[in-house]
């Protein structure tokens, strides 16, 4: 497949329940993201319906009408903290290692920038070597460490903090 053949889109009603099941893929995966499986459909849709009429950025990975791939940038909302987004992202298995995170991120960052983000700011395993090397090759700092943040299946992990001012 060439990189052609996956598109990078804003995320559309059409591509909803495909991005639910791609979320729910990496979460079970139970290494990378805040949570071990996708929360139901009916919020996922609600959620990104929400996200839509709100113009926040968010894109799909998709090839036809599959998605692959998210990415996503919230604003925070509490007073003082707007200037602020915190970034979601993540590629199905099978699909790494091919280019898609980082158009996915450089895409929703450029939307991000647009829509008045100046700082984001993410939370990410101090395992998950590959994110963390996008990350910093994107320019992100690191900003702190909260050690053994995480116990899963017996198994401790630090969370690193880092940040992009863009
Ligand atoms: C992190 C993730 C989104 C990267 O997406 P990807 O499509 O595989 O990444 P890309 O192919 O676009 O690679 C972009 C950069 O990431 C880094 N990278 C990607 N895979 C890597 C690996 N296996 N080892 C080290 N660095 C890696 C490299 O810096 C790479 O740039 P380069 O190819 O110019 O060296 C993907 O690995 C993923 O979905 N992981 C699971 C979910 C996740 O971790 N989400 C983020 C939670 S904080």
């Amino acid at each position: 497949m060439s990189q052609g053949d996956v598109r990078i889109v804003p995320i559309s009603e059409e591509y909803i329940e495909s991005f639910h099941k791609c979320l729910d893929s990496v979460a079970r995966e139970r290494q990378y993201l805040g949570f071990v499986e996708a929360p139901p459909l009916e919020s996922t849709h609600e959620f990104v319906l929400s996200n839509i009429s709100k113009e926040i950025p968010q894109y799909v990975a998709v090839i036809g009408r599959t998605v692959v791939g998210w990415g996503d940038i919230s604003p925070i909302t509490l007073e003082g903290f707007t200037h602020c987004g915190s970034p979601g992202m993540g590629v199905l298995l099978g699909y790494r290692g091919k280019g898609y995170g980082k158009r996915l991120m450089e895409t929703t960052i450029f939307a991000a920038k647009e829509s008045g983000i100046e700082r984001v700011e993410l939370e990410v395993y101090a395992s998950n070597i590959p994110a963390i090397k996008l990350y910093e090759k994107r320019g992100f700092v690191h900003e702190g460490v909260k050690k053994n943040a995480r116990k899963l299946d017996g198994q401790y992990d630090d969370v690193l903090l880092m940040a992009l001012f863009i």
